[in-house]
């Protein structure tokens, strides 16, 4: 079955769909994106990615290519066109669009709007709870990561270096030794007291969807939650760690650097979580 792009109006050949050589989005990285899951063909916390969306729009002040409703209508029709009738992520791309290149913001430029949508294998509980090592590497990102900008080469490179050095994923850490976020997720830990602690939303991090649900659902647990930066140190004497994304959902993190963590199995709470997560994620499908 061939796969279906949208750009700018049409519903593409994958291999075919193409954008122009002075889109902004390629020359300055001045574009932004979401990373939708799709269950069941439906979409996981809709709501909150297009809000995400709309606010890393506005921060950029990049115009909306389209209603937010009429958005809603393409990438129902690009998961259907993919024929994802179980899981799959959709990938929604705004740029600036064309124009000469000049690093000034150009006047009535028109946005240009991508959107692409793969299957995914069903969620496997089983590989889902399997746990996975990360690393810690500096946090060198500009001072802006609340904004889910395309421009990702401090996370691409520290991606690399994770799997380079055998690893899931690299948790970056600030100039005080504590830790931002993964390359492409939320960080997440238990102290030995069962305090859940995840650092607070803020200019350093972007506000992981998933992570907003699975705080939703830990305080719905009585779990508590505590907002706050927690250092590397900490980390590596935590009871448990995780990690969340719309990718790779509640990851387990069994490994810091050299250290492991717990028994270097999931731990329960995360077990918890994560059981809970998914179940929140298939009812997207209901
Ligand atoms: N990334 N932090 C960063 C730097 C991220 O890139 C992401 C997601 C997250 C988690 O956000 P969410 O829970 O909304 O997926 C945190 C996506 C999945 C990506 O770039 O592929």
């Amino acid at each position: 079955m061939s796969r279906i792009a949208y750009v700018n109006g049409r519903y593409r050949l994958h291999a075919d769909a193409v954008v122009h050589v002075e889109d902004r989005g390629y020359q300055f990285a001045d574009g932004v994106y979401e990373v939708i899951a799709v269950q069941r063909g439906r979409m996981v916390d809709e709501g909150p990615h297009l809000s995400r969306l709309d606010r890393s729009l506005s921060e950029l002040r990049i115009p909306w290519p389209m209603s937010r409703r009429a958005l809603r209508v393409v990438l129902v029709e690009v998961i259907g066109r993919n024929r994802i009738i179980d899981s799959g992520l959709v990938y929604v791309q705004i740029t600036r669009g064309v124009a000469p290149r000049s690093h000034a913001i150009p006047s009535a430029t028109a946005s240009c709007l991508v959107v692409t949508a793969r299957p995914l294998p069903p969620f496997d509980r089983d590989a889902a709870r399997k746990g996975v090592a990360v690393i810690t590497i500096p946090d060198i990102r500009w001072k802006r990561c609340d904004i889910k900008t395309v421009s990702l080469l401090p996370n691409v490179l520290g991606k690399q270096q994770a799997i380079d050095a055998g690893a899931f994923d690299a948790w970056m850490i600030d100039s005080d030794g504590a830790v931002t976020e993964g390359t492409a997720s939320n960080a997440w830990i238990i102290s030995t007291a069962g305090e859940l602690i995840t650092r607070q939303a803020s200019t350093a991090i972007l506000n992981g969807i998933t992570r907003c649900a699975v705080f939703g659902i830990a305080a719905d647990q009585g779990c508590t939650l505590v907002e706050r930066p927690f250092t590397v140190a900490e980390a590596r004497s935590a009871a448990e760690a995780f990690q969340t994304s719309t990718t790779s959902v509640v990851k387990p993190v069994v490994r810091i650097d050299d250290t492991m963590i717990g028994d270097g199995k999931i731990g329960p709470l995360t077990e918890r979580l994560l059981d809970l997560y998914a179940g929140h994620m298939l009812a997207a499908g209901e």
